[in-house]
């Protein structure tokens, strides 16, 4: 069996990942986003190509700069991510669905820079397409991994999710503790299969991502017999 102080032993997989936040466009000058920092996927996208394989990170806009030997596709929407996954996910051995991709976009973008004439305003927002989603509904899917960021209910929404996103694996993180998750330099998760459940427990987000990338290895080579 493999773990992370074994060399290269990602050799001949393909990892896409997505990670960063998705900017919503509102009008030319403003748009709708979250606190995602990147730090995850980055850190995912690093020791997945220290263990050998071939990365395709992409990224929503993001302050940190892409690890040497990743191919970066930048993107800004989500329906840009959609897209870009939609594209590069079919040659893929495993996908990582690490971004917080806005649930919502605007439903009419103004073409001009929207004046404060008014005391109130209304933004009508229609749902975004579920990335991780359509990737898992392709013929040859690769091996899913998914990201459940949560408040409450941790287990219960996060095995939600991996059953109606047909996913292999959860990787949750209980974003209400402080210190940990969005925007933070560490982490905790917790990841769910529909047969089990592996602890990572807090530390440095290049610690959990060595060992979250074994760990998928290790699901990934299961799957395989
Ligand atoms: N995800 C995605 N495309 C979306 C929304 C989410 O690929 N449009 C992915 C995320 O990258 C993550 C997983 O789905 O891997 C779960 O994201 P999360 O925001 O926790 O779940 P949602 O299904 O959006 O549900 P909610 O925000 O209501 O909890
Ligand atoms: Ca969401």
């Amino acid at each position: 069996s493999h773990d992370f102080f074994c060399d290269k032993y990602l050799q001949g997989q393909h990892w896409v990942i997505t990670a960063g936040p998705t900017r919503e466009a509102i009008d030319p000058v403003r748009y709708i986003s979250n606190h995602s920092s990147g730090k995850m996927g980055y850190a995912i996208a690093h020791a997945a190509i220290r263990a050998g394989a071939k990365v395709t990170l992409i990224s929503g806009p993001v302050n940190i700069s892409a690890p040497v030997g990743c191919q970066l596709i930048s993107v800004i929407s989500a329906e840009d991510m959609h897209q870009q996954a939609l594209k590069f996910a079919p040659e893929s051995t495993t996908f990582i669905a690490c971004a917080a991709v806005a649930d919502y976009r605007v439903a009419n973008i103004a073409s001009q820079k929207i004046k404060k004439t008014n005391d109130a305003m209304h933004l009508e927002l229609v749902k975004n397409h579920d990335i991780v989603a359509d990737v898992a509904c392709l013929p040859n899917k690769p091996f899913m991994v998914g990201f459940a960021a949560e408040t409450q209910n941790i287990e219960a929404y996060a095995r939600g999710k991996l059953v109606r996103k047909n996913l292999d694996l959860i990787a949750a993180n209980d974003v209400a503790k402080s210190g940990q998750g969005f925007n933070s330099d560490d982490n905790a998760l917790m990841l769910y299969s529909a047969i089990d459940k592996t602890e990572i427990p807090l530390a440095n987000k290049q610690i959990v991502a060595q060992k979250l990338v074994s760990l998928i290895n290790q699901h990934y080579l299961a799957k395989q017999i």
